[in-house]
């Protein structure tokens, strides 16, 4: 039973997220959507929000699951009884830094490894601020969040 977590802060969970959500869920027994509860950070969307859209987003993958995290991913990682974090690469801009938090981690926890996908070509310039710019000017959104992400991403925006 080999289970996966894919952390990140997911303010809001976009189509490149559950791009790279469903393909882990076809390579793993289970996968663990971490939200990083950021307390340095100061997110849109509150916390309780970001884990209730991913929660609506990955309804209907049985072996994906959500939850919330505070401190260290590695310790969440470990508490979750796993050694594998993914991530996902965009472009080479991603990669220094995913780098040193995955060379950071293994220091840290020595046992744990993190797994890249890279994110499929259609959602290689997508991000959360992209999408929280695009609901700003009022751009169409269904090219880049789930559909349950809309109407609230536009209400907050307001
Ligand atoms: O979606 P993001 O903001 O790119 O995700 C970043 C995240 C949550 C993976 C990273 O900030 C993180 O792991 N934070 C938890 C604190 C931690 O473990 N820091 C050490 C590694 S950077």
């Amino acid at each position: 039973m080999i289970t996966a977590i894919y952390p990140g802060s997911f303010d809001p969970v976009t189509l490149g997220h559950l791009d790279i959500i469903t393909r882990s869920a076809a390579m793993f027994d289970k996968v663990i959507i971490g939200v990083l509860n950021n307390t340095s950070k100061t997110p849109l969307f509150s916390l309780e929000e970001r884990v209730n859209m991913l929660k609506d987003a990955v309804s209907d993958l049985d072996n994906v699951s959500v939850e919330s995290f505070n401190g260290l991913l590695v310790d969440f990682v470990k508490q979750k009884k796993s050694n594998i974090i993914i991530r996902g690469l965009r472009a080479l801009t991603d990669f220094d830094l995913e780098m040193q938090m995955a060379q950071g981690n293994r220091v840290v926890a020595p046992d744990v490894d993190t797994v890249f996908l890279s994110t499929s070509v259609q959602y290689s310039y997508l991000s959360s601020s992209v999408v929280k710019e695009y609901a700003r000017y009022g751009v169409d959104l269904k090219e880049f969040v789930p559909e349950c992400v809309i109407s609230q991403l536009i209400d907050k925006i307001k």
